[in-house]
């Protein structure tokens, strides 16, 4: 394994300046203060202090005595304070900090100035102080552009632009494009200071090839913090403030060929450096020595997160705004609510339970509070768009809450994404409300992805439509004579009903409906009723079932031939008269053909004027057809069985 230290590493030439200075002054003056600490490193602020260096808070604390303004510089209030208060005033701020005071008190007063910067840093603060006209300060190009868009600077007038020293070149860059473009007025003074962008740019490179990066320096160094992050992109990073804080569990996972590079922010002094130096080599030597000793756990202790990063946490607590998470460090982890879920009627618990163990993305390191938050729902819906777009390459159906109405259209929720239904592809009716749907689930496929913009359109009819071409499919497949459904009365016509059996709309004719003569189908049912229907017979390639509401086990011809034969005579009663006979009605269900021919010995014409609908006849069974169903009535039949008593009565007389 190898240790590198990034040439460019540890103290600045304004840190180097300012504690020299500071050291200088001590010597000559004895009790010498500082106004707040000298660099944001306590070893050098505590080694200072062995010297009788002190801290003062306020001038006031340093009243008549030395003082030091550090490197970051102050506000010109605060510079003429001290002078006035203090027995000596030694100026310390960084030369590269001074130049833009410079710039910045120069502008004239109906012009402006943009600080871009960290608005809570010193260095900004102080700059912002030396302005003698408008001045605000911006994180980004989205503040300066909200500065022009509200009418607090006008396009028209003159805005000098200064950068803070420590701002990264790279976003300075592109912001600087932006700014010519759009903003004629707006002069830019690059004003970064190249010693932290060079140490940035070394500390890249070395991490690069590197397997591990330790970064050195005070935890509250913005610069060591941003060292830190840049590497951290490249290779595993730990950020340390002295080679106290190394384990040798750091070498772990790494390989004889390992690069192990070593940085140190602006206020890391060049001895702390070493002994991390010096500490990692005698790891190495231990490691070769005894590699068992190398399997225990990564310590946690000095493990930094930055923005962006995607880290595991535990669930430790629940509010009603938000949920606290265990990031396995010092800082305490908080996911607004509506950082854990897209779903605006969701609460903390229904999101997640303490001990749940999740994936968050860090959106803000707040180290001044010690408090970290995350996003939830960013990893979500990262997850969930993949999936989403493998569902839709696999054409699969996916499941959601409805969990809005909007514009146009519905919002569901599905694996933490916002998937935009719009009215057409709802299956909402014109005349329907989609409010009714919120809160619902639905099924829906995904028509179009756009992963850039994170949109999702989804229609919840082609997934219905499926679900119903899969039943259709299904039921012709296991369609069979005979079988029974159970259906309801979609639409009556004059030749019969038609039922719904699920799949498809099946015809019952006016003749199948019952065992018994119909005049209308009308009479019998009426729309919207459940029936009981048999399949009689069925085209797939027509998509058409013919079928009957008779219950088989009600069939009056059964009930006819056990209890009537041939000879047999009965009453029956004629229910019509056709050209070739008149109908009579054995039983329900059961009629016989008197043919005209079985009506009388004598010839008959006209059956109506022998015969009437309703009236009741005696009748004789001449023949019974099973195979059809048929039966055949006559009344001549009778009359010539008489014929012979007659005679023999009136012989007799
Ligand atoms: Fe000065 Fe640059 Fe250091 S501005 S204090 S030399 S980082």
């Amino acid at each position: 394994m190898l240790i590198e230290i990034a040439e460019k590493s540890g103290f600045c030439f304004g840190v180097e300046r300012a504690i020299r200075l500071t050291e200088e002054a001590a010597e000559k003056y004895g009790e010498l203060y500082t106004l707040g600490p000298l660099i944001h490193n306590k070893k050098v602020t505590d080694s200072l202090e062995n010297k009788g260096i002190k801290i003062a808070e306020e001038i006031s604390d340093a009243a008549g005595k030395p003082l030091v303004i550090r490197s970051h510089g102050v506000t010109e209030d605060i510079e003429e304070a001290a002078q006035a208060a203090c027995s000596v005033c030694i100026d310390a701020t960084c030369p590269f900090v001074k130049k833009i005071h410079n710039i910045v008190s120069e502008q004239p007063e109906d012009s402006a100035v943009i600080i871009l910067g960290d608005k809570d840093h010193p260095e900004v603060i102080g700059i912002k102080g030396h302005a003698h006209c408008k001045a605000f300060v911006c994180a980004d190009m989205a503040e300066i552009n909200a500065l022009f868009e509200s009418g607090a600077l006008s396009r028209d007038e003159d805005v000098a632009l200064v950068i803070q020293t420590t701002f990264d070149r790279g976003r300075f860059l592109e912001y600087s494009q932006d700014i010519r473009e759009n903003y004629d007025r707006v002069k830019i003074y690059d004003t970064i200071c190249n010693a932290t962008s060079e140490r940035q740019k070394n500390a890249e490179e070395l991490a690069e090839r590197a397997a591990l990066m330790i970064v050195v320096g005070g935890k509250s160094s913005s610069n060591t913090g941003k060292l830190a992050e840049i590497c951290a992109r490249h290779c595993t990073t730990v950020f340390v403030e002295d080679a106290g804080q190394l384990s040798k569990q750091l070498l772990k996972g790494l390989h004889s060929d390992s690069i192990i590079g070593i940085t140190a922010g602006a206020s890391t002094p060049a001895y702390t450096i070493k002994e991390v130096h010096d500490k990692m080599n005698e790891e190495i030597k231990t490691t070769i020595e005894n590699e068992e000793d190398f399997a225990a756990l990564l310590d946690q202790s000095f493990r930094r997160v930055y923005t962006n990063n995607r880290v595991k946490a535990t669930v430790v607590g629940i509010n009603k705004n938000e949920a606290v998470v265990d990031l396995g460090i010092k800082q305490t982890g908080y996911i607004p609510l509506d950082e854990l879920t897209n779903d605006p009627n969701a609460t903390v618990g229904d999101i997640v339970k303490i001990g749940d163990e999740i994936e968050a993305i860090v959106t803000k390191v707040d180290d001044s509070n010690g408090v970290i938050f995350l996003s939830k729902k960013k990893v979500d819906s990262a997850l969930g768009m993949e999936k989403i777009a493998a569902s839709k390459e696999a054409n699969e159906t996916l499941e959601g809450v409805v969990t809005a109405a909007v514009k146009g259209g519905v919002i569901v929720i599905t694996n933490g994404t916002r998937v935009f239904i719009p009215a057409s592809q709802t299956g909402v009716p014109r005349s329907g409300k989609l409010e009714d749907l919120v809160k619902k689930t639905v099924q829906f496929k995904v028509i179009e992805i756009n992963e850039q913009r994170g949109r999702v359109v989804g229609s919840i009819r082609q997934a219905n439509k499926e679900v119903r071409d899969a039943e259709k499919a299904k039921f012709w497949e296991s369609i069979e004579v005979g079988q029974k459904f159970e259906g309801e009365v979609r639409s009556i016509e004059d030749y019969g009903v038609f039922v719904d059996i699920g799949a498809v709309d099946g015809l019952v004719r006016t003749s199948e409906l019952t065992w018994n003569r119909v005049g209308h189908p009308k009479d019998i049912v009426k729309e919207g009723d459940k029936i009981t229907v048999i399949v009689k017979s069925f085209d797939p390639e027509k998509k058409r079932v013919s079928l009957s509401a008779k219950d088989p086990d009600e069939n009056p011809w059964t009930k006819f031939v056990a209890d009537y034969a041939v000879d047999d005579v009965i009453k029956a009663t004629v229910v019509s008269i056709t050209e070739f006979g008149a109908f009579a009605q054995i039983i329900p269900g059961v009629d016989g053909l008197i043919h005209i021919s079985q009506i009388s010995t004598e010839r008959v014409t006209n059956i109506a004027s022998v015969l009437a609908v309703g009236q009741e006849v005696e009748v004789k069974i001449i023949d019974i057809d099973t195979d059809k169903s048929r039966v055949s009535l006559s009344i001549k039949a009778l009359m010539e069985d008489a014929a012979p008593a007659e005679e023999a009565a009136e012989d007799a007389e």
